[in-house]
């Protein structure tokens, strides 16, 4: 295996080539990998043809365990692709038809066009996830990076001191229904409760320190709402300054892979109603 990589952004990512999932999943291949991913905390890899789900399951799990669904589906979504292991990120329905503007399901979806980390309401928190482009609409539909790393090494010191010791709550509900999505039903909430986290934490294996906020962020534990809102905002400000994003241009085959322990991330409006994006992801989860 001869890898080349070509850096994407100047603060981070890459583009590796020489590398199929398919082949390259010996314990050398997964390392090497790994430590690429550590350094440039996104990295895209192309494939001439998209893997299938089996393979791209298959290939996430040499990374770490796969997250698979635990709760059930948002209610009337239909099932296109039957793997607990695979996060439909398309616009299509269970029988591979556009969804509809008002279909809330959509609504949830158009959800990730906000900045925000994978499963970060969960306690057991995504690490990897794993995108793959079957379909790509002619245009937008680009997606988003932010190496949180660089971030908070780049915060005034004294930002660092305030933001030490804090804690988050994140929720699935909160990003879903700020995204223009409708409030869930008792029944939907208790199906998602929130978690905490650091708004600050270690990266495990790079070492280096990130500022670990997301659009699932409801509040901050210990500090009065409109403090915290003020905060949040002062702190996503900083973060989404062009300087730090890499918008990542689609080809079919692409698997885009980050960490979602070092990053944030976004999709970008694309014309949903007239064409077909199907984009699919695997997550890996801390444990
Ligand atoms: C995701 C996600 C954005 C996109 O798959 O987790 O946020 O561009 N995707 O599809
Ligand atoms: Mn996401």
């Amino acid at each position: 295996m001869t890898l080349q990589v070509e850096q994407l952004h100047p603060l981070y990512s890459a583009k590796i080539t020489g590398f199929d999932m398919r082949h390259d999943t010996d314990p050398e291949s997964i390392a090497a990998l790994k430590s690429l991913l550590d350094k440039y905390a996104v990295c895209a890899v192309p494939h001439d043809i998209p893997l299938t789900n089996e393979e791209h399951i298959a290939f996430s799990a040499l990374l770490g365990p796969v997250a698979r669904k635990s709760s059930p589906n948002i209610s009337g979504t239909g099932v296109r692709l039957p793997f607990n292991e695979i996060v439909d990120q398309s616009n299509l329905d269970g029988k591979g038809k556009i969804y509809p503007d008002q279909d809330k399901r959509l609504a949830y979806k158009r959800a990730n066009r906000q900045w925000h980390t994978d499963m970060s309401f969960r306690s057991n928190r995504a690490t990897w996830s794993l995108l793959s482009a079957h379909i790509v609409p002619p245009k937008g539909g680009e997606t988003e990076v932010i190496d949180m790393r660089t971030v908070y090494d780049d915060l005034p010191e004294k930002m660092k001191t305030r933001l030490n010791g804090l804690e988050a709550e994140h929720c699935y509900w909160h990003s879903r229904v700020l995204g223009g999505g409708p409030e869930p039903t008792p029944e939907e909430r208790a199906t998602r409760p929130p978690a905490q986290h650091a708004l600050v934490h270690d990266h495990p294996r790079s070492g280096r320190k990130v500022l670990y906020i997301a659009s699932h962020v409801r509040c901050i534990i210990g500090m009065p709402d409109d403090e915290a809102m003020d905060l949040l905002q002062e702190l996503r400000d900083i973060a989404v300054q062009p300087k730090y994003i890499l918008s990542y241009e689609w080809t079919v085959g692409d698997v885009l892979i980050w960490d979602n322990l070092a990053t944030m991330h976004r999709g970008t409006d694309f014309d949903d109603q007239n064409h077909v994006r199907d984009m699919r992801r695997v997550t890996c989860r801390e444990y």
